[in-house]
């Protein structure tokens, strides 16, 4: 399969759910956040609910994320005006009449707090109709887990392609993960559903060597899946005898061409209580980085050389699995088609071979 792609337009889907912090992070002070090149600021109100306002104030435009949070409402450090969660003006110090008015009102996004992190849906003033993306295991106790945030150059596409794409490893990660040497033929299965896509490899084996046996003492084989979620989740899953690691990585747009990584890894190892996992994962961090700061460089050339030609143009084989069916997915997403009565219907299923 040979397929040329012409685009201009970055897909931009806004009746969906995207991460904008850890819960962690929304203390007491706000935090300024972008999500599709808007700026909104997010604060807790009274009851400690996170909430989420265009970061402009309504009366001279200074940033909202700016100010301070008073009795659970957000006031502006210019004049003091204040803003509740729902972005009604609540003060407006020095007026005597009532300080809620139309003209007062500061945007507001709906928000939840799921799984660890705040959840923003990026249409300003609109009713959610979908939950967010549940991420597994997280609650699990059996399983440690271990984040990372990182900003990259380039758009959800891009990053959740290479995130879910196996040639580059060897190549950009030589000597890392893959590409030591050993080539090995694998079955891909690839299952496209309305709401998401999946990449199933069948035929990997066991890592050669100490870490081999340290992963899968009894043996086994490896189970590997890729898949992506709309709006802008990338997950990775390796099974190995009783190891089993879930790296999910929830995108998010900050604008057309900038996008954060919130990385998710849960994993469980044999013999390995989660509360010795836990260390071992920190031990891996630094490893995981230089990985994704290889993956940041090359997107940042990707990004720059699109924008330099002023148009993308991909020559793709079977071996890009998942990154065309990613872009039919956002292109018919941002359409705003309902997803919902949808979500579960396979839409089909092909399966090959591959070198890897
Ligand atoms: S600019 Fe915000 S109160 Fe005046
Ligand atoms: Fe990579």
């Amino acid at each position: 399969m040979a397929e040329t792609l012409r685009s201009l337009e970055v897909p931009r889907i806004l009746d969906d759910w995207y991460v904008l912090a850890r819960s962690t992070e929304l203390g007491r002070a706000p935090l300024a956040r972008e999500l599709h090149g808007r700026s909104i600021v997010l604060f807790r109100d009274g009851a400690g609910r996170a909430a989420a306002l265009l970061d402009r104030c309504p009366h001279r435009n200074v940033p909202l994320s700016a100010g301070r949070v008073e009795q659970g409402e957000l006031q502006c450090p210019y004049h003091g005006w204040r803003f509740a969660a729902d972005g009604r003006c609540t003060a407006v110090p020095g007026l005597p009449t009532e300080a809620d008015h139309r003209s007062r009102r500061c945007g507001s996004f709906a928000v939840t707090e799921r799984d660890g992190f705040v959840w923003v849906w990026a249409t300003e003033g609109a009713t959610p109709s979908r939950e967010p993306f549940a991420l597994p295991l997280v609650h699990d106790r059996r399983y440690a887990t271990v984040h990372q945030t990182i900003d990259v150059a380039g758009t959800v596409h891009a990053v959740a392609e290479n995130a879910l794409d196996v040639p580059h490893t060897a190549y950009l990660h030589r000597g890392l993960f893959r590409g030591t040497g050993t080539t090995n033929e694998l079955e891909v299965r690839v299952r496209r559903f309305h709401d998401r896509v999946e990449a199933e490899y069948v035929g990997e084996p066991r890592p050669e060597g100490l870490l081999g046996r340290v992963l899968a003492p009894r043996g086994g084989v490896v189970e590997h899946f890729d898949r992506f979620f709309l709006p802008s989740i990338a997950q990775v899953e390796y099974r190995l005898g009783e190891s089993h690691v879930l790296a999910t990585t929830a995108l998010t747009p900050l604008d057309d061409r900038h996008t954060r990584m919130h990385g998710v890894v849960s994993f469980r190892l044999p013999f390995v209580p989660p509360r010795l996992a836990q260390p071992i994962g920190e031990l891996l961090r630094p490893l995981g980085m230089v990985v994704l700061k290889q993956d940041a460089r090359i997107l940042a050339k990707q990004d720059a050389t699109i924008a330099r030609f002023g148009e993308t143009r991909f020559s793709s084989t079977e071996l890009d699995v998942l990154g065309p069916s990613i872009l039919k997915l956002l292109r018919h997403a941002e359409r705003g088609r309902d997803r919902v009565d949808l979500a579960s219907e396979l839409s089909d299923e092909r399966s090959f071979r591959m070198r890897v």
